[in-house]
């Protein structure tokens, strides 16, 4: 078994530093929520998940649950078992005993979860391999992925987070690394009524409004940043028509911030667009990953038809 962390030095920190300059300078202002995830936005993360209005994680893990029985028929016992942006792999435990994956494949840029995927997973499985990569889950393809019969678990909606264009690119890039007779599970939020959207993405307890900002924190304390983050406000909204909830950041005053020694001026009102969480029918779905290259086998929903997880083939 390989327990090397594979970790891509400080390539990431000079990744982040361009995109931040560049995202602040564009109009509209706009940052990926890629970056969201440092330690304490992890930590806010885990803690939106347990959050009574995101139904997203609870009703998908239920789902889950459910599922893995009938899953096994589809894909069979022992694959190689890849998980892009693994986050704390917690969702990979609700199919282990049943797969029997040969090997588990976490895929995350955060470090920080990456190692909690493994030692979660060490505990609670102690008999899987696994071979966990500290990387972009968007760079996939140009990862060495251990050889075998593939299935690629990509729950948690992450999919709605990228543009649909994107979406339908990253889809097909997954096709590439399942490979002949690999296959997809992926979990996918569906579109619903506005109220029980805005108010998952405006909990009561303002975790998200926290999750928010903690970009500004990150900015400040790895580029040196003077964002006062509490001089923005937490602003999240479905836009029914592009089918997507955005989140953005707005500056309660007009402000300037110094941030890697460039002067950015804010005008009251003015946002910084942080991300959008795309939300499909199983049709759209469906369309877009036939695109990509996949072929639909079965979907399943829950009663109140709040979230749908998909498991399709490679075509
Ligand atoms: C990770 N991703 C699918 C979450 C979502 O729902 O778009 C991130 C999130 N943003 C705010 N709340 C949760």
């Amino acid at each position: 078994m390989n327990r090397r962390l594979e970790v891509p030095s400080a390539a990431v920190d000079e990744a982040f530093r361009e995109h931040v300059l560049a995202g602040l300078a564009q109009r509209p202002r706009r940052l990926a929520p890629k970056y969201f995830y440092d330690g304490r936005g992890a930590a806010l993360f885990e803690a939106i998940c347990r959050s009574p209005e995101y139904y997203v994680t609870r009703v998908e893990k239920a789902l889950l649950a459910a599922l893995a029985p009938e899953l096994v028929a589809f894909t069979g016992r022992h694959r190689v078992l890849v998980e892009p942006g693994s986050g704390s792999g917690e969702k990979v435990r609700l199919l282990a005993d049943l797969l029997q994956p040969a090997v588990y494949v976490p895929v995350d840029l955060s470090p920080h979860y990456v190692s909690a995927a493994e030692s979660g997973l060490a505990r609670h499985c102690p008999w899987l391999p696994i071979r966990p990569i500290c990387a972009d889950f968007t760079q996939l393809t140009r990862l060495a992925l251990p050889p075998g019969r593939r299935l690629v678990f990509f729950p948690g909606s992450t999919i709605g987070n990228l543009e649909p264009e994107e979406a339908a690119a990253f889809l097909a890039g997954l096709a590439v690394c399942a490979g002949p007779g690999g296959g997809l599970l992926i979990g996918v939020d569906l579109k619903k009524d506005r109220a029980v959207l805005e108010a998952a993405y405006n909990d009561a307890g303002g975790v998200t409004a926290a999750f928010n900002r903690n970009l500004l924190v990150r900015i400040n304390r790895e580029l040196g940043a003077d964002f006062d983050p509490h001089a923005f406000d937490h602003h999240a909204f479905y836009d029914e028509a592009r089918g997507r909830v955005e989140m953005h950041l707005v500056a309660r005053t007009a402000q300037s911030v110094w941030c890697d020694g460039e002067r950015f001026r804010f005008a009251a009102g003015e946002t910084i667009h942080t991300e959008n969480s795309y939300k499909y029918t199983v049709a759209e779905f469906e369309a877009l990953a036939v695109r990509g290259g996949w072929r639909p086998r079965q979907v399943w929903c829950d009663p109140a038809r709040l979230f749908s997880v998909h498991y399709l083939d490679v075509a």
